[in-house]
């Protein structure tokens, strides 16, 4: 409404890892059907970290554009949400703060639950802006998906960051004030401090992650938010994208509404398909097809996998400007959260659908071998080495000295 601040996402970037796995190249070596993975999981691929990224490397890659775009004025919090993080006491966003030369004049904080947080970091951002709205707030998720060798959710990994600059008066994102909560102490998934890999009962995480939708759509309704007739698309977190159709079928279920519950057809996962603006009569299409095509060959990102939906709707929806999103955000333990946007008039223009295909088709294949060699090699923080140079990203993690980590432009 005239006179009040608006809020939200003015620009967002994504960047993911060096390397990607060909789940046709898994299905082949496990003697495994393809379509497991390309049907049944809804995925085709996933991106694989080099040696020389982590997390902090992706994060800085996905910054650095919105960095150079619009400088550092106002920013002066950075918020990262991470389950993948490198350090059990400094935040992974000190690096990125030094890699990318931001001023001192700074918060630099890491936030953790599970793949959620992404989601209280862009909350916080908003309420900091609400009080300051000369601030910016820089909000990064960066994850690695890790899981055992030759466990269910093995197929399921995957590596990205989105990076987000939380402003007033956005260019791409208004976000609004109701939100519907739940949290629930659940043991589907989580990572003991001495495992690289996530522990996980698949089938309770799956039903956890729909009962946790049930009580945010619920508290949505009760904190007097929209009803589904007035959202006009609909993102989840997806940890695969078959999850966001089972998502989808749920909420269905829940509001009695038909909706669209088809994921991409024919499992090409070219994020060049363009399958938005399909008028056709029948459910109603919310943009589950559209807001898969970059995760189906990203993989899970854990924290940065709703935005990445996000990202991929943007980029191939030309239809949304002034339109509401409906975005669920899950984290397993658990933490859910509905809450809603509204699009900008002439997000259009900021596209990331060149760069974002580019990255995805540019990454480095691995063989099932060399992949699960780099799976299973691990660094001991306790011997000084230095990473050697693979990565063709912006910056690399360049070894360890003295039990503490090195970061370098490449
Ligand atoms: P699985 O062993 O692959 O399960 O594990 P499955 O044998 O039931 O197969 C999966 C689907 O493929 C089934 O379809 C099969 O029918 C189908 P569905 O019943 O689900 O509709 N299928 C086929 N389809 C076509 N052609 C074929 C074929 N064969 C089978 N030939 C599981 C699946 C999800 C359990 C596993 O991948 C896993 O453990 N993943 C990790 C956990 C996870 O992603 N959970 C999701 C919810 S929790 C969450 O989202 C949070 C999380 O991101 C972490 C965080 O918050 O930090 C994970």
């Amino acid at each position: 409404a005239a006179g009040t601040v608006t809020i939200g996402i003015d620009d967002i970037e994504l960047a993911t890892s060096h390397h990607v796995v060909r789940l046709d190249d898994f299905a082949e070596a496990n003697g495994t059907d393809p379509n497991k993975f390309r049907l049944g999981l809804g995925q085709d691929e996933f991106s694989f970290p080099a040696p020389d990224e982590d997390v902090v490397t992706m994060a800085a890659a996905a910054a650095a554009p919105i960095i150079q775009r619009s400088g550092t004025e106002g920013i002066r919090t950075m918020l990262f949400a991470t389950e993948s993080g490198i350090d059990q006491s400094k935040a992974a966003g000190m690096a990125v703060h030094s890699l990318l030369d931001l001023p001192s004049q700074m918060r630099v904080v890491e936030v953790k639950e599970a793949c959620y947080s992404a989601t209280a970091a862009l909350q916080a951002a908003v309420g900091i802006v609400t009080r300051s709205p000369g601030q910016r707030v820089l909000v990064i998720a960066s994850d690695v998906a890790r899981y055992a060798l030759d466990s269910p959710g093995e197929p399921t990994q995957g590596a990205g960051a989105v990076a987000m600059l939380v402003s007033a008066d956005p260019k791409l994102l208004e976000i609004e004030p109701v939100s519907g909560l739940n949290s629930a102490d659940v043991d589907d998934f989580w990572r003991p401090n001495d495992s690289t890999t996530a522990i996980v009962d698949g089938a309770l995480s799956v039903t956890a992650y729909l009962d946790a939708l049930t009580g945010a759509w619920t508290d949505l309704a009760a904190q007097g938010g929209p009803e589904m007739a007035e959202i006009d698309r609909v993102l989840y977190h997806q940890p695969f994208t078959k999850m966001a159709k089972k998502a989808q079928v749920h909420l269905a279920g829940l509001t009695g509404e038909d909706l669209d519950t088809e994921i991409v057809a024919g499992g090409s996962g070219a994020a060049g398909t363009d399958v938005s603006n399909v008028a056709a009569a029948g459910p109603r299409d919310t943009g589950l097809a559209t807001s898969t095509l970059y995760n189906r060959r990203l993989g899970n990102s854990y924290t940065a996998s709703l935005y990445a939906g996000l990202c991929s709707l943007l980029d191939h929806d030309e239809d949304l400007a002034g339109k509401r999103i409906g975005l669920f955000s899950y984290g397993s333990g658990s933490v859910g959260e509905f809450f809603t946007a509204r699009v900008v008039p002439g997000y259009e223009q900021h596209s990331r659908r060149q760069a974002v295909t580019e990255a995805l088709d540019a990454r480095v294949p691995l063989s099932i071998d060399e992949y699960r060699a780099l799976h299973a090699a691990e660094l001991s923080s306790a011997e000084d080495v230095s990473t050697p140079k693979v990565t063709a990203g912006p910056f690399r993690f360049a070894g360890i000295k003295g039990r503490a980590r090195l970061y370098e432009r490449a």
